[in-house]
């Protein structure tokens, strides 16, 4: 088979190899060998992969995409690739990861994604490589969030890349299985907190029986440096910059040299109840109000006078600012009702006095 344009191309059994570095191709050329083992498109203008373009290609091993213009990936692009180890698509223009894109990639060890736009990756995304996967990058990006499920399950990942993203969560948790991690980068994202998490014991070394030694960097995110994240101020650690945002006191100072007596949470107020009593007719609405403030901000429940934790159901609602909506009262709602704020520091609590008048009273004339 014909070497392809300006493409160099070396057959030294068993391993065919294409080469097509700065070609000016504007798309994969279809006359390739289906034989290839490592191909080689990068610094190209190709705008989209489609669906024919690697058909059949069983024995590709090595795929470099780099620094072209891929915004579009047909479903199942890469179908036909169970032999591929190393995806590279960094530097080009996706915007998403959808579930469909990277189908049938069963022996998929590399993964790099860097340097595109990406702001979403569906949590299907990565399913057919979730135990071969070794290095997955993905910075330089957009995200805001990553289906942290699929991620907690890369048991053989070795190295996470994150950096450069608009993460502002990390699941708790996400890291227990994944036992062979040896390098974790989540600089400059948003993070205000990070999870409490056995990785990060890992990575300060010592200990009786050191096991994988681990790197975590975090640097150049907005940490919010209070009682949540003592566990990781009472690591050890060296010559690290993180810095904390807030609170107020603690800004730009270095995370590890605040004294561990400064990282404080403030336990619940609440600042705003309802009055006290309510009075409603039976079948009405009523929305009792509780606001609370702490640090970490404080989460609402309320408790119905029956001892029944309350959520969002047909008739009730608890809203953001912890309002209780009960939008149909009946005449067991009548009874005390209890707000709860609760964050790491402690607890609150306010009882809202509520007496339903019975309808038919009303009626009765
Ligand atoms: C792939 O193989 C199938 C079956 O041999 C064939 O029908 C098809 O044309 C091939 N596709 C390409 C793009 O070579
Ligand atoms: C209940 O629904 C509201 C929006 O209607 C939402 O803001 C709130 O978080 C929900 N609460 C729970 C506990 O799911």
């Amino acid at each position: 088979q014909p070497c392809p344009g300006r493409c160099i191309c070396q057959n030294v059994a068993p391993t065919l190899t294409m080469l097509c570095a700065k070609t000016g191709l504007l798309f994969v050329p279809p006359a390739i060998d289906r034989r290839v083992v490592e191909l080689r498109l990068t610094d190209n203008f190709i705008a989209a992969v489609r669906r024919r373009d690697f058909a059949n290609m069983t024995s590709l091993v090595h795929l470099t995409l780099s620094r072209n213009t891929i915004g579009q990936v047909a479903a199942g692009a890469f179908a036909d690739l169970r032999a591929l180890r190393a995806l590279h698509l960094d530097s080009n223009r996706l915007a998403e990861v959808r579930g469909d894109q990277l189908r049938g990639l069963g022996n998929l060890r590399h993964l790099i994604l860097g340097n595109n736009q990406i702001r979403k990756v569906e949590s299907a995304a990565f399913d057919a490589f979730l135990s071969t996967v070794e290095d997955l990058d993905l910075s330089y990006n957009n995200l805001e969030a990553l289906p942290w499920e699929a991620v907690g399950q890369m048991v053989n990942l070795n190295t996470l890349t994150l950096d450069h993203n608009l993460i502002d969560h990390i699941a708790e948790g996400t890291f227990v299985q994944l036992h062979k991690l040896v390098r974790l980068d989540m600089t400059s994202n948003r993070l205000h907190k990070l999870p409490p998490d056995g990785l990060f014991l890992r990575s300060q070394g010592g200990g009786p029986k050191p096991p994988t030694p681990l790197t975590v960097s975090f640097g150049g995110n907005p940490l919010h440096c209070n009682c949540e994240l003592l566990w990781l101020r009472r690591l050890t650690r060296e010559d690290d910059l993180e810095t904390c945002a807030t609170p107020e006191h603690l800004t730009d100072r270095y995370f590890w040299s605040i004294p561990e007596e400064e990282f404080l949470c403030e336990p619940p107020l609440i600042t705003r109840q309802a009055g006290g009593r309510a009075l409603v007719v039976e079948g009405q609405a009523v929305s009792l109000r509780c606001r609370a403030v702490g640090d970490p901000e404080p989460v609402v429940h309320w408790v119905a006078p029956d001892g029944r934790l309350l959520g969002n159901s047909s008739r009730t609602r608890v809203r953001g600012d912890g309002t209780l909506d009960v939008t149909i009262t009946t005449l067991r709602d009548s009874g005390t009702f209890t707000c709860i704020a609760s964050n790491a520091a402690g607890e609150a609590t306010a009882p809202v006095e509520v007496c339903v008048v019975p309808l038919h009273h009303h009626h009765h004339h």
